[in-house]
């Protein structure tokens, strides 16, 4: 575990279970990076990233690909309160630019039922974006409500609620900078 992630978890001492390093993180967001560098170079290319969770995500990701692109972002409201579903799905924020010249990437945190992501695409797909994909870093399959699926997912978890890398439990945790359990006590 690097240094910072140490003090960084004694700073948060209900958070014990870490389930995926800082380094698994590093290593996949490459990986990823590399997938779309391929996919879309010489395109015009928007990333999305949905606030607040996916913004450690979509930075380190952006910063990791070496083909321009253009960042926007939104913001839905999590229908979580504490870590259960209420089942709302409300826009907050919208885009500020017309998409309609743009290969846009949503990058979202984590697909649970898939209802949050399911609105968003519908919202975006309204706009006619050259084209649409969905690149989420974590992926509870467990939990589908809605039949939807990433393009690419880089980590499949089992049905943890899970905090850190951006992923927040009552706006706490954001900053950790790896995934890990939730305790359920
Ligand atoms: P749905 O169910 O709409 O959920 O796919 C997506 C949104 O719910 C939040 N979410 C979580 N947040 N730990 C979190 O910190 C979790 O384990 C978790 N599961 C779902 C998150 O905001 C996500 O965008
Ligand atoms: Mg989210």
């Amino acid at each position: 575990m690097r240094p910072e992630a140490v003090i960084k978890n004694n700073k948060n001492d209900s958070i014990k279970n870490i389930i995926i390093s800082a380094a698994e993180i590093k290593e996949k967001i490459r990986e990823t990076a590399r997938l779309l560098d391929e996919r879309y170079r010489g395109k015009p290319l928007l990333l999305v990233s949905i606030l607040k969770g996916s913004f450690i995500f979509l930075a380190d990701l952006c910063r990791e690909m070496t083909i321009p692109c253009e960042i926007g972002f939104m913001r839905v409201s999590s229908y979580y309160d504490g870590t259960s579903s209420s089942g709302n799905v409300n826009i907050l924020m919208d885009l500020d630019c017309d998409i309609s010249n743009y290969h846009v990437v949503i990058a979202e945190d984590i697909i649970d039922t898939g209802r949050t992501l399911s609105e968003v695409i519908k919202l975006l797909k309204s706009r006619s974006p050259l084209s649409l994909e969905v690149v989420t870093l974590l992926d509870k399959p467990e939990k589908r409500l809605i039949d939807l699926k990433a393009d690419i997912s880089l980590f499949t978890i089992p049905d943890l609620f899970v905090v850190g890398y951006g992923l927040d439990c009552g706006e706490k945790y954001r900053d950790l900078p790896y995934i890990a359990e939730y305790p359920d006590e």
